[in-house]
């Protein structure tokens, strides 16, 4: 039986934290023996930020980190097709062909769009068309599924309306994806309780230093009312089940930095492993990875391209 397919990436901003570990890259991993997968990092999303655009030295340095990451965790570019948005052209190329299907007020309802108007930030283009690059993505490969956080839902469902009005102009050309948000993940908090997020200054870096992850887990806000800290153990629990931390947070009632400490080692002891593996990948074998995923990447996205031209009139 043909294996359903999987799609999903991780754009590369910053350093990859928790929220993306649990939210969507662990969910790549436990998926692949089920699903014919591909998974790329976001590299030209990443270029909508004013603070990768200053520095080039900077998104390089994400790419490899995000692709690290990624192998650190479990993928297995065996198994999984893992590769550069940037390197297969035909995302950028069929962005440009859903952007001439798509109205601007139905962009200015995007969620990232809308927050970025009410704080009153420069807005660019690239910022605005974010949905239309997104759904190229996805829509070239035909997945079934592409699992995320609940953050990107919204995303998601601009990629199937988009694969929706393409097929009723064109005939039955793209498949409509569903997500798949896993409940208990779907937002997970930071530090301060709001959604984990590089844009809010309040992540644990997946792969930081003990010391790191101890800074950060001690600056979790506890200004709970009772004897438990929520937002410590709201990230406990990603870690322990909720039956061992309740033997944990009712012996410790009201020790706040007992509980903090407990929580570095149940996060050192997860991560470690997997920290070690990543400091050990070498550039040349993630240059290796991303070359080889390009290739199987760009078999599946040309040929979709030869359809998508036929059908809107190109091909002469
Ligand atoms: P990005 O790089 O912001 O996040 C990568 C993945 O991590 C998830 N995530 C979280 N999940 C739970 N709790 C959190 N606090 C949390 N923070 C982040 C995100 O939901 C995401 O699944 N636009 C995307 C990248 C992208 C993409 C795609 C994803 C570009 N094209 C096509 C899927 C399919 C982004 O910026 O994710």
């Amino acid at each position: 039986m043909q294996k359903k397919r999987l799609l999903s990436g991780v754009k590369p901003t910053g350093r990859p934290h928790i929220g993306n570990y649990f939210g969507a890259i662990k969910q790549f991993v436990d998926l692949q023996d089920e699903y014919e997968s591909f998974v790329f990092v976001a590299d030209y999303h990443a270029l909508t930020t004013a603070h990768s655009q200053q520095n080039p030295e900077e998104v390089r340095n994400s790419i490899k980190d995000v692709v690290r990451t990624y192998l650190a965790a479990g993928i297995d570019p065996n198994k999984t097709t893992l590769f550069q948005q940037s390197a297969v052209h035909e995302h950028t190329e069929l962005a440009w062909i859903f952007e001439c299907l798509t109205t601007m007020p139905y962009l200015m309802r995007a969620h990232a769009f809308k927050d970025a108007e009410a704080k009153n930030k420069e807005i660019s283009v690239g910022t605005f068309n974010y949905p239309m690059l997104m759904a190229a993505d996805i829509l070239l490969y035909d997945p079934d599924v592409v699992p995320v956080g609940k953050d990107q839902q919204q995303h998601v469902e601009y990629a199937r309306d988009t694969a929706e009005k393409f097929n009723n102009l064109y005939g039955d050309t793209f498949a409509v994806p569903e997500h798949i948000i896993l409940e208990g993940v779907a937002t997970v908090p930071g530090t301060d309780g709001q959604k984990m997020s590089k844009s809010y200054n309040n992540t644990i870096p997946l792969f930081g230093t003990k010391e790191e992850i101890g800074k950060a887990v001690m600056g979790i806000v506890t200004d709970s009312e009772g004897g438990r800290p929520e937002n410590v153990y709201a990230i406990h629990k990603l870690f322990k089940s909720e039956g061992e931390l309740e033997a944990l947070y009712s012996e410790k009632e009201g020790s706040y930095k007992e509980l903090k400490e407990a929580l570095i080692e149940d996060i050192e002891a997860s991560v470690a492993p997997m920290r070690e593996r990543y400091e050990s990948i070498t550039d040349g074998e993630i240059k290796n990875v991303v070359a080889q995923g390009a290739v199987r990447a760009h078999e599946q996205a040309a040929a979709k391209m030869i359809d998508v031209r036929q059908k809107v009139g190109v091909t002469l």
